[in-house]
């Protein structure tokens, strides 16, 4: 094994939010020319041992030396002057300027006048986003394109700006698999170049497919760093990761799974020749009332904008709907929840309050079924508490910021909040995005009861896993259309993905 200079040498790292120990002792070594995988349970320590290194968080115990010097950074500016750059797990792009402002966010070229240099700007946006597959005008406003080609254009921003250390929090959350493989093929590009890439990912499969070394964190702590090789796999991370067994999920991830539909039940949800100009086209789908249906398709397949449809947020238009046998014309929101649809959005960020203690964001999709006048600060607080046990959520208590969860937690908060009332039928998107393993498994145990109550439910998801651990049906989409339909069968991993 050759033994690359080391970069970056942090030793004894401890940093504490208030009474929450966020990180113990933890001693990290990066070296030139090597991807390093950081992976962890939700609220381990990932994103603040990165926050560290990138200057965001500059008050903190411990050491850390940059090619042998002690360093200690007091904004992400000083860090970037270190070659040191940071995407972080929020997209952190601005929606309302242009895709070149985007990537050249806080370092505009300037011409020899000291004007902007918007000629040069443009080539070089180009440029740099044609390394990772993506053509697209310049001069675009950045908030018109789908999120995933934002995160690309995040990406771009950081992975060529000349950093040496690159740091990526959750780089694919939003990425299809061929936008994933040209990323990957950058970063090995830039590894090879001797750039030294830290990537955090729940993806365990991404992880051993791009990384030389992999670094495992629990509850603050390292547990180890070990170079990626044969002898280690899912099993291997999952076990140092949790600590117990995850056999249900891992034979999702790994084997065949038996889909099976409930018999004669009645059909809560029909949709026939559903279209959208540019979205979908001729979706035709039922789900029956304690059924699970999946609708698997790599992102941008349409299968997003049809939740929305389905829930009133978009207008189809072509088609038509029933709930509960009763035709419905689902022209707003209302009129879905009217009908007794139920709906999760895939981006739960908008709809949380991140300076608000978790209990008020738990409450608030039920406030209108309970009377207010009953929905005490302790009824809400009692709702919050049942939420964070039943999702093993991390947090010091239902006071706490919603905003000062760790990323995946925050997504537990948002989920959580819908899953307590019966609806007919529930639609969830993208419900375990950025979730580790043992959340994705909780998730999966509630989203089970409610369909074992009667709920007809509709999962939407670009995660395989998710939907072959949840669904008793499933449909792929591909561009717009159903290109496949699985039922009572056994199906794995990789004829659903041929499927997409
Ligand atoms: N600004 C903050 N204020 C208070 N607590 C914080 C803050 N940032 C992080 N924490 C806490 O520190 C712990 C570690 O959080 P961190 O964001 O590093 O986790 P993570 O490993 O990145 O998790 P995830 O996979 O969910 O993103 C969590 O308990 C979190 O609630
Ligand atoms: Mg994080």
């Amino acid at each position: 094994m050759s033994e690359a200079a080391i970069r970056l040498k942090m030793s004894h790292i401890s940093k504490s939010f208030g009474g929450v120990e966020a990180l113990r002792g933890v001693d990290f070594t990066l070296r030139r020319g090597e991807i390093h995988a950081l992976v962890g349970e939700n609220g381990a320590g990932k994103s603040t041992l990165m926050k560290i290194i990138a200057g965001v968080h500059s008050g903190f115990d411990g050491d850390m030396l940059l090619d042998g010097k002690p360093v200690h950074f007091r904004s992400a500016r000083e860090a970037l002057a270190h070659g040191i750059g940071m995407v972080h797990q929020e997209l952190s792009v601005v929606p309302q300027l242009t895709v070149a402002e985007n990537v050249y966010l806080g370092v505009q070229p300037v011409t020899g006048f000291g004007a902007v240099d918007w000629a040069s700007m443009a080539r070089g946006a180009r440029e740099q986003l044609k390394k990772l597959g993506l053509e697209l005008d310049p001069w675009i406003t950045l908030g018109e394109l789908p999120i995933g080609i934002q995160q690309l254009v995040e990406l771009s921003r950081v992975l060529f700006s000349g950093a040496s250390i690159i740091i990526l929090d959750e780089p694919t959350s939003a990425l299809s698999p061929p936008e994933i493989e040209r990323l990957f093929r950058s970063l090995r590009k830039l590894r090879d170049a001797g750039n030294s890439i830290i990537f955090i990912s729940h993806f365990l499969e991404d992880v051993l497919t791009i990384a030389d070394q992999i670094t495992i964190f629990r509850n603050g702590r390292k547990v180890v760093t070990h170079a990626v090789s044969p002898e280690i796999d899912k099993a291997w991370i999952i076990q140092r990761m949790i600590g117990k067994g995850h056999e249900e999920l891992e034979s999702s991830y790994l084997g065949d799974v038996a889909l099976a539909s409930p018999k004669d039940a009645k059909t809560v949800l029909e949709a026939q020749g559903l279209s959208k100009a540019g979205s979908f086209e001729d979706v035709s789908l039922t789900v029956r009332s304690g059924e699970i249906l999946g609708i698997y398709g790599f992102m941008g397949c349409g299968q997003i904008e049809l939740a929305r449809a389905l829930f009133g947020k978009m207008k189809y238009d072509k088609g038509s709907v029933r709930v509960d046998g009763v035709a419905r014309r689902l022209s707003n929101t209302a009129h879905a929840a009217g009908a007794g649809i139920a709906y999760v959005p895939e981006s739960r960020r908008s709809m949380l309050f991140h300076h608000e203690p978790i209990y008020k964001n738990t409450s608030i999709a039920i406030l209108d079924r309970l009377s207010k006048l009953w929905l005490k600060p302790d009824a809400e607080r009692a709702i919050a508490a049942k939420h964070i046990e039943r999702l093993s959520i991390k947090t010091p208590g239902t006071e706490a910021l919603l905003g000062n969860l760790s990323g995946g937690n925050q997504q537990k908060v948002g989920v959580a909040k819908w899953l307590t009332f019966l609806p007919k039928v529930l639609i969830l998107s993208e419900p375990t995005r950025g979730m580790d393993v043992g959340a994705k498994e909780d998730v999966v145990k509630i989203v089970r009861n409610l369909r074992d109550q009667g709920v007809g439910i509709l999962v939407i998801s670009t995660e395989p896993e998710t939907v072959l651990s949840l669904a008793d049906r499933i449909m792929v989409m591909r561009k717009g259309i159903v290109s496949q339909e699985f039922a009572n069968e056994t199906i794995s991993k990789d004829r659903l993905l041929a499927a997409a």
